[in-house]
């Protein structure tokens, strides 16, 4: 097996869906985002994630969790120069975030994010991009969305 399909393998462990979803896009899409951009999105979902932990609306946060691997996956297989340990050690926190989301433990979920948030950091260390420093968010993102539970 390609290992940097094996590395989406990993990100993407617990959402057959999402992987189809990944294969049949990264085959058809013409367009090839650049890899500042795709961060851009993950900066974004990593701090929609942690607002809707903190306010325990379990639903968005697993949306926005969904989201966030699907970026990441996007970048390890669009961009084959990041190093391989850098993105499994992530799928790993994905994985504690996703069994913090599905017990509703907002302590749990709180220590994985800060673990995924180190992730983050310890890849742009790794790659001289120690400048993008990524911490757990203090406002708000984006004034227009509302991130207490609402029903499905
Ligand atoms: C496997 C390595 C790797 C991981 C893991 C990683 N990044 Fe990055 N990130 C990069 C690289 C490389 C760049 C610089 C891209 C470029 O040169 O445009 C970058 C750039 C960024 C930028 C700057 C984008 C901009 O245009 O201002 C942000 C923000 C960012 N990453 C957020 C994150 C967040 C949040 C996480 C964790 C959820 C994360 N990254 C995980 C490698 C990584």
């Amino acid at each position: 097996m390609n290992y940097r399909k094996w590395v989406a393998g990993v990100l993407l462990a617990c959402s057959a869906v999402s992987l189809a979803a990944a294969q049949s896009r990264s085959s058809a899409d013409q367009y090839l985002p650049r890899l500042g951009d795709i961060m851009n999105l993950i900066q974004v979902r990593h701090a929609k994630l942690s607002f809707a932990g903190q306010a325990r609306n379990w639903d968005l946060a697993s949306y926005e969790l969904a989201q966030l691997r699907q970026s990441l996956t996007d970048a390890a297989i669009f961009y084959s120069g990041l190093p391989v340990d850098n993105v499994t050690t992530l799928g790993h926190s994905i994985q504690s975030i996703s069994d913090a989301i599905a017990a509703k433990d907002g302590k749990r979920f709180a220590a994985a994010v800060t673990e995924l948030t180190s992730g983050c950091n310890a890849c742009h260390a790794s790659m001289d991009r120690g400048y993008i420093a990524i911490r757990i968010p203090t406002d708000k993102p984006f004034g227009n969305q509302d991130f207490r539970p609402h029903g499905r």
